[in-house]
């Protein structure tokens, strides 16, 4: 199922919820880090889980510049599709925990979409916002190639 983030009407409640995404995909990538074998695919899910932590940080700090609650970590709504408990008891080796991490970069594509068409968005979110939305592509591109690659091997 897509995830809901980016559809809440406040764009602060939206923000936070983007907040929460990000801090499920960074226990998403330690729990696919741990899994994988091949240490080049390690090497780029631990890249990309610095991406998310940047995006947790640069929208923490809009969200305290505007004197609103931030999360401090992942809420107990399930916001992946594919979450950490999830990615550590799944069957398989690296390619169908590649596979699972593709629908989590999905979900995050959905939803920094929505925030960045999002009719209540803050002039001073609108730059950490498209940068977040290209990091998000460039791992579902990631994804996509590096799975296709292993299935036609
Ligand atoms: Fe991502």
């Amino acid at each position: 199922m897509a995830t809901k983030v980016g559809m809440q009407s406040d764009f602060g409640d939206a923000l936070r919820d983007l907040i929460e995404l990000d801090f499920d995909a960074v226990e998403a990538y330690n729990a696919a880090i741990e899994r994988i074998d091949n240490s080049t695919y390690r090497a780029k899910l631990t890249e990309f889980k610095l991406d998310h932590e940047r995006h947790i940080q640069e929208f923490t700090a809009i969200l305290r510049a505007h004197g609103e609650e931030v999360p401090t970590g992942p809420s107990a709504k399930q916001l992946l599709t594919k979450g950490k408990v999830m990615i550590g008891k799944l069957f398989g080796g690296d390619n169908e925990v590649l596979a699972a991490m593709k629908s989590n970069e999905e979900d995050t594509n959905t939803a920094y979409e929505r925030m960045n068409v999002h009719a209540g968005k803050w002039a001073d979110a609108v730059l950490a916002l498209e940068r977040g939305m290209l990091d998000e592509r460039k791992h579902k591109a990631w994804m996509e190639a590096v799975t296709t690659e292993k299935i036609n091997a």
